[in-house]
């Protein structure tokens, strides 16, 4: 029998999705009837430890989730690189275990917590949010995790504290994009940093998210904890946190660092404003062929839009 091997694409930091998708449908087609060589095929989704969390109905949303395979092969994590089946494919050198997040700045009690510890004092409940990224795709994925706001409260911000700062792990051992002469993309200055405004921090619809699906995060959806800021673009959630620093100022980000033009600090979706090389007045969502409208605050206007009065939202994009 003449066995085909599957084609080989290259893909970059901007594949395109329909490419991807019709190449991972082949994939799966092609390996139920032919025998695939090793790591030929798609990195397979991992099946993690449980961890289980009530449903918060109020605030979750009620649309079929995104299938985990796909919200676990199809990841930005730059640290692992630009492509997104890298993160599936390289993410089992970040060890999530143990982990330490220290949380101080402008806080009357500092204090670092330990993962487990943080789990421990917080129990998990699980909602489900549409995360969108800046190439007007999205997901719909049951996060499990706890409200920022709790955990911002234990640690007693101080009168002048603004905003909340978080940086990822830098660590070049774990993340071979952190390495110097790493091949490919590597123009972020890390370590990946993020923020947000105090009060977007404290709003109960931002999450620190250690879990997904009913089970732990997995390793290239940013375990063992990141941030879920469910109205604004995916970039403002950062992965595989270390540090919640509270702060008097406005944080330099790290892709507003790269590319000041392209990303403001609020990154809420926002079909009105334009990226400047795209339209956000659409999205696909994974899985799906049709484009539909994008909603503005990724349809958490209600909750959210109060937070912005008075802005102008064109100017502050
Ligand atoms: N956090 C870190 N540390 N590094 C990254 O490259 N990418 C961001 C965000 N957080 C990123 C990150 C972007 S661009 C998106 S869209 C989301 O993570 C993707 O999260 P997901 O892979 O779980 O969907």
């Amino acid at each position: 029998m003449l066995i085909r091997r599957a084609p080989r694409f290259t893909s970059n930091d901007v594949t395109d999705e329909t490419l991807y998708w019709n190449r991972r449908e082949w994939i799966a087609a092609a390996a139920a009837t032919l025998a695939l060589l090793p790591g030929e095929g798609a990195a397979a989704a991992p099946a993690g430890p449980p961890l289980k969390a009530a449903r918060n109905e109020g605030l979750s949303l009620k649309e079929p989730p995104t299938k985990f395979d796909a919200a676990t092969t199809y990841n930005n994590f730059y640290e692992f690189g630009v492509n997104k089946d890298d993160p599936a494919r390289l993410a089992h050198t970040l060890r999530p275990r143990p982990w330490a997040v220290q949380v101080d700045g402008l806080v009357h009690t500092p204090k670092t917590f330990d993962v487990d510890e943080l789990i421990r004092l917080h129990p998990p409940e699980e909602r489900v949010y549409a995360l969108r990224c800046v190439e007007a795709w999205s997901m719909v994925i049951p996060w499990i995790g706890f409200p920022l706001g709790a955990l911002l409260r234990r640690v007693e911000p101080t009168g002048q504290a603004k905003y909340v700062e978080f940086t990822t792990l830098l660590d070049p051992n774990q993340f071979p994009a952190q390495r110097r002469g790493f091949f490919g993309f590597s123009s972020l200055d890390w370590p990946y940093v993020e923020g947000l405004r105090l009060d977007e921090a404290m709003h109960p619809l931002t999450l620190v998210t250690v879990g997904m699906y009913g089970q732990v995060l997995p390793n290239q959806n940013g375990a063992p904890l990141r941030v879920v800021v469910p109205w604004k673009y995916g970039f403002k959630s950062a992965k595989s946190i270390v540090r919640i620093r509270l702060v008097a100022e406005e944080p330099k980000t790290a892709w507003n660092k790269a590319a000041a033009q392209e990303y403001g600090f609020y990154s809420n979706v926002n079909p009105e404003v334009s990226h400047p090389r795209w339209s956000q007045a659409t999205e696909r969502r994974i899985g799906e062929f049709r484009r539909r409208p994008t909603l503005m605050f990724n349809g958490y206007a209600d909750q959210v839009a109060h937070l912005y009065a008075g802005m102008n939202l064109k100017a502050l994009y």
